[in-house]
């Protein structure tokens, strides 16, 4: 899988962040593989209009990995084949999702505290996805229980192509820092690719983290909010092409606003302005002096609004 790409960049997924449009972008700036949001084989299986939404992919615009949660094998079979069905080019299931309302119905980060299901789901999933199944686990439920080696020698077992591993445990949430050592010890006892995560900074981490830990590809998170530029410049360190892009405040803005665009081109006026409030935080974060634009932004109704407060930031 990881060969077929045309780089070992990854972007993350991220509920309530990679929808089309970032995922559009951060394939502009270069990313080998993006994901979608995670998107529930329950709603799918149920027909939820709204869950279905989750598959706007467009194909042309570079590779999707399509992310499912969900515990019940029988309803990863009925709703895998949906990954390739809109276009995606690899499924992903979800295993590390540590949110109390994914938790409690034994979805996400419930299947590592049961390697069985865990096993039986990859299974469903690998037998009628039609495509490459990639699974993205964390280091484990606890610091008392880490398992992902286990997790992973499973994986391989049931036919997955690929491993994400998040080096923190379900238990840390996002707090502390990812544990690349446990990434390590997946890579030297699997023989698929594992792709690195957690805690990626800067284009020099993502360099740290696959010569410390030997993975194949790096997956890049919360480092890329309002900041696409870390895509190209892990690209270019991996090229042998050291070059940190700086953006400017013009170039962020003009960013921002392109970023707004095509939310509402997307999802509509209505919705796509309140979405890209937070984006639009996230590219000024670290500009001086913006504390009163950040205030008008939350209150944002239009495209044109957006666009007046940003201009009185240049
Ligand atoms: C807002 C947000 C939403 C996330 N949603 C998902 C998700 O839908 N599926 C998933 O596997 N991980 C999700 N994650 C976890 C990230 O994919 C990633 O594993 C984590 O942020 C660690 O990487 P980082 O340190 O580079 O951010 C989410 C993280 C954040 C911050």
């Amino acid at each position: 899988m990881i060969s077929k790409l045309k780089n070992n960049v990854i972007v993350a997924p991220m509920a309530g962040v990679t929808d089309k449009a970032f995922r559009e972008i951060a394939l502009q700036f270069g990313a080998g593989l993006v994901f979608t949001e995670m998107i529930s084989a329950k709603g799918l299986y149920y027909g939820d209009k709204k869950t279905k939404l989750y598959f706007d992919i467009d194909v042309a615009a570079g590779p999707v990995c399509a992310q499912l949660f969900g515990h019940e094998p029988n309803i990863i079979a009925q709703t895998a084949g949906c990954a390739a069905k809109y276009g995606a080019v690899c499924l992903d299931i979800n295993s590390g999702c540590p949110t109390p309302k994914i938790i409690k119905n034994g979805d996400g980060a419930a299947l590592m505290k049961d390697p069985e299901v865990f096993g039986q789901v990859l299974d469903s999933a690998v037998k009628n996805a039609g495509i490459p199944v990639s699974v993205k686990i964390r280091a484990g439920w606890d610091k008392y229980n880490i398992n992902a080696v286990q997790l992973a020698k499973i994986a391989q077992q049931c036919g997955v192509c690929m491993i994400t591993v998040h080096g923190r445990t379900a238990v840390d949430y996002y707090r502390g820092k990812a544990d690349w050592d446990i990434i390590k010890k997946v890579v030297n006892s699997v023989h698929i690719p594992v792709i690195g995560n957690g805690d990626i900074l800067t284009a020099q981490d993502a360099d740290k983290m696959l010569n410390i830990t030997g993975c194949a590809a790096v997956m890049l998170g919360r480092a890329t909010l309002g900041n696409p530029w870390l895509i190209k410049d892990t690209v270019l360190q991996f090229e042998g092409k050291e070059h940190i892009f700086q953006p400017n405040t013009a170039e962020r803005i003009k960013q921002a606003l392109y970023h707004t665009r095509l939310i509402i081109k997307y999802k509509g006026e209505y919705k796509g302005i309140r979405e890209s409030r937070k984006h639009v935080h996230w590219y000024l974060k670290g500009i001086k002096g913006n504390s009163n634009i950040n205030n008008l932004i939350s209150t944002a109704q239009s495209y044109a609004e957006m666009e007046q407060y940003l201009m009185q930031l240049l």
